[in-house]
């Protein structure tokens, strides 16, 4: 792994998957009655967060904790940062008091890229503006490949896309397999989407077929040059998608009108119980989450059985643990002293 994760593209599919298989092996110590690792014992990491978080924040915190490392949490709100103190002068305060990882939230997009440049420990991108969320991006794959491998639903057997063998099927041993063939619909407000971009960089790195569904307003226009494709109808793309991701209506992002109401855009771009039950018998609801139930996904849908969204969260505990242990240098560790500690 390289020393920094600001975006999606900075991994190949070889370290995706070892991002996902490391959270596979890791996800053992979330059922055991003490949940901690020795394996980043005596380091710091500090959450640097300039907006609003609820699950990435606090599922970085329990990540880190549970790898025993110290946590440092700083909130721009109540900081020096009302005097005017600038990114860099918090990131190098922060980092004299002996930081191994800063993980960073920040309105800008590119902060996590000039941040990564002043600071000597590693940076990890936690959502910066309308760029990049890579670490979501690992926990809905992770995600993907759980509940599709787990359900056989892409497995040669069972309904999905047609004669796809990455994940073996029921039960299987899912370690080594990437996301071949899966389709992957994200539907919404592309255009403020940091989770819409890493996605489909790291899905389609992982061999999915990723689809964007959302009125011509919200997506953007460099999408030409991603590897997706682009569709206004999201009824005839949910009879052919394994998964459907929703991305929540980012009001307070908009400056302006990208559609008549929110009425309208319900009825056109949100999914509801009619909508749902045009997926296959196999597939999955995903949302990364805040959702606006009853805008983009009505309660029913983001209830059912088939949503996955509480077990997004859960998994992005075990995949920001395995994020932190590669990053902070527990790959160096043999695979028996592995082995030993898990
Ligand atoms: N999905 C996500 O980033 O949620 P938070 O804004 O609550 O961290």
């Amino acid at each position: 792994m390289k020393r920094h994760l600001i975006s999606a593209a900075d991994l190949s599919r070889e370290e995706a998957v070892l991002v996902l298989d490391t959270a596979e092996e890791l996800a053992s110590v979330a059922g055991r009655p003490i949940r901690k690792l020795p394996t980043l014992r005596g380091r710091t990491v500090v959450n640097l967060f300039y907006e609003d978080s609820t699950r990435t924040r606090t599922s970085f915190e329990a990540a880190a904790k549970r790898l025993s490392a110290d946590v440092i949490n700083f909130s721009a709100k109540g900081s020096s940062v009302a005097k005017g103190e600038s990114l860099k002068d918090t990131a190098l305060t922060l980092e004299a008091m002996g930081t191994d990882a800063i993980v960073v939230r920040h309105s800008a997009s590119g902060a996590p890229h000039r941040l990564a440049g002043w600071v000597t420990g590693s940076v990890i991108n936690a959502g910066d503006g309308t760029h990049e969320h890579p670490t979501q991006a690992l926990l809905d794959a992770f995600t993907i490949r759980q509940r599709l491998g787990a359900a056989g639903g892409y497995s040669t057997s069972q309904p999905g896309p047609a004669g796809h063998s990455a994940v073996k099927g029921h039960n299987a041993d899912l370690r080594g397999t990437g996301l071949d063939g899966v389709r992957v619909t994200i539907v919404g407000d592309i255009l403020h989407s940091r989770v819409a971009r890493s996605n489909v960089l790291l899905l389609s790195t992982l061999g999915a077929e990723v689809t964007l569904v959302a009125p011509p307003t919200l997506i953007p226009y460099a999408v030409a040059s991603w590897p997706c494709k682009i569709s206004y109808d999201l009824g005839a793309e949910l009879g052919q998608s394994d998964v459907v991701m929703m991305l929540r209506v980012q009001h307070e992002r908009m400056t302006a009108a990208y559609f008549p109401s929110i009425r309208e855009y319900r009825r056109r771009y949100g999914l509801d119980a009619d909508r749902m039950a045009l997926l296959p018998e196999h597939a999955i609801v995903m949302h990364p989450g805040p959702m606006n139930r009853g805008v983009e996904i009505a309660a029913e849908v983001a209830d059912s059985p088939r949503s996955s969204i509480v077990a997004q969260v859960a998994n992005g505990v075990t995949v920001r643990m395995a994020v932190l242990y590669l990053l902070l240098g527990g790959a160096e560790e043999t695979a028996s002293e592995r082995e030993a500690l898990l």
